[in-house]
């Protein structure tokens, strides 16, 4: 109630200003040049990190399911006779599991595992439980499995199984939880005298996005959907390069048997000394596979990212000798393989026997993430000789480095251009300053070089500590006025990082947080929603005082037509803390073509500081109807406004 009155009092305000203050009169060109936007244009940008795999979007809550953390029992604490084993495992790339015995002079034997700071519960919601089990002497044994509390209460709730024989075998228990609690627990106890082990011991709603099993969160795959990606990039950023070659992302590793995919180290896990997660680790539950669907799920074009054979310049120097980079190109060339290739060939098989006999449309493929210097122009060359010979029809993309007009970015874009890359990757974390004043950065850029991919940017406000302040959210409003007015070479953008949990984050700021039971959309996931829902397909010209306008009098904006729904739709940010009033004059109408309808999307707040928080969205769009006829569009926009008027002519 608050909120609607403070705006209904600037808009008052607005209207008495109009006559006051001058009007800033823009023009949009019906008849003038258009631009075409890619429908793709606005996607998201996936990277494990912030927990947003393990412990986010994939729904798995048990952690270190497998027994394979460097210290075996890292998430689980063992009461009774307990011990990690490896002598004729159950999965051959992951050996460890857990023998647990009850000697009969103990009440119970068992281990209890925390999940991810946490396991999320809620009253009356089903979870199943899966897991490998065995019995050393081949006698039956009577396992329960319950939750409990973060207070240690369980409400007297449990469900039994049996373990049958000597042969590993798998159980399934199904378990309501009687209470809500965000930092639940597992607990499975041996109830009978003997010994059993169990490996691959995993936890998952019974609901899970679109109902799959091995799935995802449910709530988080759906705000993911809400933005109605064009297209998803995965699995990173820095995680593909490793923080040594051995650690890197390393496609192949991560499809076929979910229990037999072997854990990887979390590039992320130590790396900012403030936020140090020593038990994170990749599981790769959510791999290739799982990612390559669920951009098939949101009607995304995937978009991954290989490694080039060289460990994450920030961290290391390692990279792979030149004449030794053959089975890192054929890991890329296996992968157009995976995702596109016929069901008789060898990596098409695999996909297929995943449940996925129809090809991904797998179309982009970037080599490397952010590398830079000549040892990264010597490796991409060779990919990209490797890669053109079996595969042109791939739009291969290539890296700018990690900062947007530094030396390593001056070196790179010649070279990329040289080597005829099809696309440029650029990364921008600057402050809020840098994206009001780059809102013409590619007004200039040259139009017969490679395409540009706006690959991860967010605004950094340090004066908020680097928190998602709608100051932030506006910066990149009204630079994405420039990304859109220069489509035609600005073919694809995302935001970064795209997931963080509160509780276990490494990066900040995030488009979208989480803690183990809730989401929380940031005024910028607003941003990315609202151009993505209202993209349009050509970009028309759109003037102030005859130039584009980039900033002046605090003002951003572009104008698109949506050819499907015949509408023109506008988009503006008010960056200054000022009423401003604006004509919008349509050039080249027909004698009797005007303005029949006018619907508004806007995001408004007086307060730049302004935080979204979980339970209390202070900052989302609202939508009006404007009233609006004849030729012109007669605006008055709130200080610090992002507005989205679409027009029907
Ligand atoms: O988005 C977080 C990180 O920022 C990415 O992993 C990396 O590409 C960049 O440095």
């Amino acid at each position: 109630m608050k909120r609607s009155f403070a705006i209904l009092t600037l808009s008052v305000f607005c209207h008495y200003a109009f006559a006051q203050e001058p009007v800033h009169v823009m023009n949009i060109d019906m008849n003038g040049q258009v631009k075409t936007i890619s429908p793709e244009m606005y996607g998201i940008f996936f990277e494990d990190i912030n927990f947003g795999a393990d412990g986010g979007l994939y729904a798995e809550l048990v952690k270190n399911r497998s027994f394979e953390f460097p210290n075996s029992l890292v998430g689980w604490t063992p009461f009774g006779l307990v011990s990690v084993e490896d002598e004729d495992p159950c999965f051959e790339r992951n050996p460890h599991y857990v023998r647990i015995t009850n000697d009969g002079r103990r009440l119970r034997a068992g281990i209890q595992n925390e999940g991810f700071r946490g396991i999320g519960l809620e009253a009356g919601k089903e979870y199943r439980l899966t897991a490998y089990a065995r019995t050393v002497d081949g006698k039956p044994a009577t396992l329960k499995a319950e939750f409990v509390a973060s207070d240690g209460y369980n409400g007297d709730y449990g469900v039994y199984a049996q373990v049958e024989g000597r042969e590993w075998h798998k159980i399934t228990m199904n378990l309501t939880s009687p209470f809500t609690d965000c930092h639940g627990k597992l607990r499975i106890i041996l109830e009978s005298q003997g010994t059993i082990e169990m490996d691959h011991i995993s936890l998952f709603p019974a609901q899970t996005w679109k109902g799959r099993e091995n799935g995802l969160r449910k709530d988080l795959a759906q705000a993911l959907a809400d933005l109605r990606p064009g297209f998803f990039r995965f699995p990173g950023g820095c995680i593909i390069e490793g923080n040594s070659l051995d650690t890197r992302y390393e496609w192949k590793k991560s499809v076929g048997p979910v229990e037999n995919r072997p854990l990887n180290e979390n590039r992320w896990n130590h790396v900012f000394k403030h936020r140090a997660a020593p038990d994170y680790f990749q599981s790769t539950g959510m791999g290739f596979y799982e990612m390559f669907l669920l951009a098939e799920d949101m009607g995304a074009a995937p978009l991954p990212v290989i490694s080039c054979g060289m460990a994450c310049q920030f961290e290391s120097t390692e990279v792979v000798p030149l004449d030794e980079l053959g089975p890192y190109i054929q890991d890329a060339v296996d992968l157009i393989e995976f995702a596109n290739g016929d069901v008789a060939t060898t990596w098409g098989k695999v996909r297929a026997e995943m449940g996925h006999p129809e090809p991904f449309g797998l179309k982009y493929l970037a080599i490397g993430n952010e590398q830079w210097g000549p040892g990264y122009v010597e490796r991409l060359e060779k990919f990209m000789k490797e890669i053109r010979k079996v595969h042109p029809e791939i739009t291969l993309i290539g890296s700018s480095g990690p900062f947007p007009e530094d030396e390593h970015f001056k070196y790179l874009w010649p070279e990329m251009k040289r080597l005829g890359v099809d696309m440029v990757d650029e990364h921008y974390y600057m402050e809020p300053d840098w994206f009001f004043s780059n809102a013409d950065r590619y007004d200039s850029y040259d139009r017969k070089g490679p395409k540009v991919f706006a690959g991860e940017f967010a605004a950094h406000d340090y004066t908020n500590d680097r928190g998602n302040s709608f100051l932030s959210a506006l910066a990149e409003a009204a630079f994405m006025t420039g990304l859109e007015r220069n489509a035609d070479i600005v073919r694809l953008a995302t935001y970064a990082p795209l997931l963080g949990h509160a509780e276990a984050w490494q990066w900040s700021p995030d488009l979208i947080w989480f803690n183990n039971l809730e989401v929380l959309k940031t005024a910028n996931y607003y941003v990315q929603k609202m151009y993505s829902e209202n993209r349009g397909n050509e970009v028309l010209e759109m003037t102030l005082d005859g130039k584009a306008v980039t900033g002046q009098e605090g003002l951003y904006a572009t104008a698109a037509r949506d050819s499907k729904t015949g509408e023109t739709i506008i988009k503006i940010v008010n960056a200054s803390d000022a009423c401003k009033n604006v004509r919008i004059g349509i050039d080249g109408l027909k004698k009797r073509q005007g303005i029949t309808s006018c619907r508004r999307i806007y995001m408004q707040s007086d307060d730049l500081n302004v935080m979204n928080t979980f339970g209390n969205e202070t900052v989302t769009p609202q939508e009006e109807q404007v009233e609006a006829s004849g030729k012109a569009l007669d605006l008055s926009l709130e200080p610090y406004s992002f507005s989205i008027y679409r027009l029907t002519l």
